[in-house]
């Protein structure tokens, strides 16, 4: 696909749209299945890179993944363990996930640092000290990480942040292993739920996912059927967030609004109209908004790193001034520079960004840097006068499913170019 696209802007957003699979619970679960043995079907899973991704670390590995429409068919009876090289995890992140899997399936494994990115160095030392403090032998060496398991035995495990993916990583690790595990200080994100309740329909004995506290007691084994991953709730919110900034009336389905809490309790402060039905979310803005005067990032259940950068571009246009701080991810403003392009009005102090609503932005040749700033950029383009073109539009489709057909369908002029 093209690498770039191009927006002509100032269109109201109008219609309805479907939220699809949430990429943060597929990631995860696609790791899950090495401790299953059987066949496995993943339904509503999204066609994105980050997808793909996994799927050629499993190829590895002898699991061979079909997809067929929005599902996955996955076979994992002649898995082998495999170390995984620098050249697959440089490409996807979640790749991390796979060594708690395949430690909770083969007590051993070898795979290359995940790496960092634009929004930050992203270390791993919470998922070691974990895998650690169940006698988990790691030996990191030359930007590769050994992991001996053959001794690890059921215990506690405290977190001193509510790492998501570290939360993830010790669930598949201590699934198959003999006694009870208890992670204590655990993220609480609803994909941490999806993942319990995958792992448990596959045979897994696990809960309390969603709280600080997770107990899993440990099986023989974990066998194959079929799943329905969750809605994405930050795709529905990047929805919500397009529909406020450029103005309109957007349905959202398939959208659960405990899912997004928070963010809909800050629009509620802008004076756009929303509705909430069980399944679905209704907004309205036709008019300037108001600025929200105090904007942070917390873990969840409080207002998502993942929606920041979307929810900066409401702020640039909104009537007043907004104070955002982020404080998940310690480089997560490259947003800033790019808007500025555009005429927005943003100073970064550290990891408070102060934004100061203008009347308009306008058309400019801009770049995304990373997955959720790029997608702040065709809310951007969306909104300005003239046109924009985006570049590096491969952060984008890392876990946007072809962005421009369904923000089109919404009445947008946007091409891949
Ligand atoms: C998950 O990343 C998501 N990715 C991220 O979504 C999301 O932003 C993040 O959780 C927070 O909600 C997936 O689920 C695939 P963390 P993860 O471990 O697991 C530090 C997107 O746009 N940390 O909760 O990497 C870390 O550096 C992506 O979809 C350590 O210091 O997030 C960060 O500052 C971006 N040591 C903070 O904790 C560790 O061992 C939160 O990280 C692990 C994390």
């Amino acid at each position: 696909m093209e690498n770039k696209l191009k927006i002509f802007g100032g269109k109201r957003l109008v219609g309805d749209v479907n939220v699809e699979g949430a990429k943060n619970a597929i990631l995860p679960i696609l790791a899950g299945v090495i401790l299953c043995d059987g066949k496995i079907e993943i339904k509503n899973c999204v066609d994105i890179s980050d997808v793909r991704c996994m799927r050629e670390i499993l190829k590895t590995m002898n699991v061979s993944s079909l997809a067929k429409e929005a599902t996955l068919y996955i076979d994992t009876q002649k898995i082998e363990n495999q170390k995984i090289t620098h050249d697959l995890t440089q490409k996807v992140r979640a790749s991390i996930f796979m060594l708690g899997a395949l430690l909770g399936r083969f007590r051993k494994a070898s795979i290359a640092f995940p790496g960092g990115c634009k929004i930050g160095a992203r270390p791993i030392d919470i998922h070691l000290r974990g895998f650690k403090s169940l006698g988990v032998k790691v030996v990191e060496r030359h930007g590769y990480i050994y992991c001996n398991a053959e001794n690890m035995k059921a215990g506690k495990v405290v977190f001193d942040f509510p790492s998501v993916g570290a939360t993830e990583s010790l669930m598949m690790c201590a699934s198959l292993l003999q006694g009870t595990t208890k992670i204590y200080g655990a993220a609480k994100e609803p994909e941490i739920v999806d993942l319990q309740n995958f792992l448990n329909k596959m045979g897994a004995n696990i809960h309390g996912a969603g709280t600080d506290c997770i107990e899993i007691v440990g099986v023989e084994k974990l066998h194959g059927g079929e799943y329905e991953v969750m809605p994405d709730r930050i795709i529905c919110g990047t929805y919500l967030l397009a529909a406020a900034t450029c103005g309109g009336d957007v349905t959202v389905h398939n959208a659960l609004a405990w899912h997004n809490e928070a963010l809909l309790s800050f629009l509620k402060q802008t004076a756009c109209q929303i509705d909430v039905y069980n399944d679905k979310i209704r907004l309205r803005a036709d008019k300037r908004l108001l600025s929200i005067d105090k904007i942070q990032t917390l873990p969840y259940p409080f207002f998502p790193t993942d929606l920041q950068p979307q929810m900066m571009v409401l702020q640039s246009i909104s009537e007043g001034a907004c104070t955002m701080a982020e404080n998940i991810f310690e480089n997560r403003f490259s947003l800033v520079p790019e808007l500025g392009k555009m005429g927005a009005n943003i100073v970064v102090k550290d990891r408070t960004a102060v934004i100061s609503g203008v009347q308009k932005l306008y058309g400019a040749d801009v770049s995304a840097s990373d997955l959720r700033a790029g997608a702040a950029l065709v809310i951007a383009g969306m909104k300005a006068e003239g046109y924009t073109t985006i570049s590096n539009v491969h952060y984008i489709d890392r876990g946007y499913e072809r962005i421009e057909e369904k923000y089109s369908s919404l009445g947008a002029d946007i091409k891949r170019i």
